[in-house]
């Protein structure tokens, strides 16, 4: 696993991670073990989350699981109050649970958005609302997890679009009111990320996965490590003087379109038509 980082950047940090069963919360989960962080992991399922702090623990990490549903305000902060209590006050929070899945407004229920929106954006809401009572601050620091739907608009995303232009606001928001404490609130917007549960509901085919390669500045998806390492430096030091942004990780995503198909195409790269 590459890491631009010195191995144990993380030594004695407790971190708490939301929706980490699975994915690139997983995928950031195992690299900050390998940084040397103790971490309490949560999601839903508790044999998903168990296997995910046993993967941890087998490689030599150090890993909690614990099964709770980030809309329910009184089994995260139980969640959050084990953590401290057992691993001690907490450093680094990671509210990443999700949820998604691909319909038209009219395709979807009143609670088929509600859910999606109580999942990301209320979940974040109350992970760092919890929170708060159990950090080690000042000095620690809270990321969201976001999207690129945060700005752009995508069709047959309503709900997500809606949900993660929330986040990036409470963060903001966050940030303005916590910063006096010490407490450092930003987010990551991943682009598109190989090997994930969000990818595989978004492009389901190869043909779907090549047509959002080619809208890409960079053609390509990312991996777990590139948002791994984004998180990574956002939780040292190195970020101190950073709060309340948006941190992009996405291969160009939000540029717009870069397949240019529907305009004339330059005779030659760097050419106009
Ligand atoms: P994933 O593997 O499905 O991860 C979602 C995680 O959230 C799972 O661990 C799931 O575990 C947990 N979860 C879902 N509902 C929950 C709830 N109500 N309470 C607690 N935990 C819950 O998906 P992913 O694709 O890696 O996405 C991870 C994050 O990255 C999400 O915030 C997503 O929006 C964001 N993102 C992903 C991409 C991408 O390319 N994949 C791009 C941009 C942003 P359980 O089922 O056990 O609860
Ligand atoms: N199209 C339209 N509506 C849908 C749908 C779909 N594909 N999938 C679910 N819904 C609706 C359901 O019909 C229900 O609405 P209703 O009560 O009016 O019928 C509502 O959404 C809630 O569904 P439910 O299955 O009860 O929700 P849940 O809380 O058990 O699961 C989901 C949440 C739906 C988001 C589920 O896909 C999930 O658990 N996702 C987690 C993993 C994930 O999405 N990973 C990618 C992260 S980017």
């Amino acid at each position: 696993m590459s890491n631009a980082f010195k191995d144990d950047v993380l030594a004695g940090k407790v971190v708490f991670i939301a929706g980490a069963s699975s994915g690139i919360n997983l995928g950031i989960a195992r690299h900050f073990a390998k940084a040397g962080a103790r971490l309490a992991l949560v999601s839903r399922d508790p044999e998903r989350i168990a296997a995910a702090a046993a993967s941890i623990n087998d490689a030599g990490g150090s890993a909690i699981g614990m099964a709770a549903d980030v809309r329910d305000y009184a089994a995260v902060e139980a969640a959050l109050a084990r953590t401290r209590n057992e691993l001690g006050p907490i450093d680094i929070v990671i509210s990443g649970a999700a949820g998604n899945f691909v319909a038209p407004a009219l395709g979807m229920s009143a609670n088929g958005f509600k859910t999606v929106v109580d999942i990301d954006l209320i979940g974040t809401f109350n992970v760092f609302r919890a929170c708060f009572a159990f950090l080690n601050a000042p000095g620690a620091s809270l990321i969201a997890i976001t999207a690129p739907q945060a700005v752009n608009a995508m069709m047959f995303q309503a709900h997500v679009c809606a949900a993660k232009a929330g986040i990036n606001m409470l963060v903001k928001c966050l940030a303005m009111e916590w910063g006096p404490a010490g407490v450092r609130v930003n987010a990551i917007s991943p682009g598109p990320i190989a090997g994930t549960e969000g990818m595989a509901r978004l492009a389901p085919t190869p043909e779907m996965e090549a047509r959002f390669k080619a809208r890409l500045a960079l053609r390509d998806y990312g991996d777990k490590d590139d948002i791994a390492n984004t998180a990574l430096f956002l939780s040292t030091d190195n970020a101190r003087y950073i709060t309340g942004t948006i941190v992009d990780c996405d291969g160009g995503s939000k540029l717009g379109d870069a397949s240019a198909d529907a305009l004339h195409p330059p005779k030659a790269p760097g050419k106009a038509a």
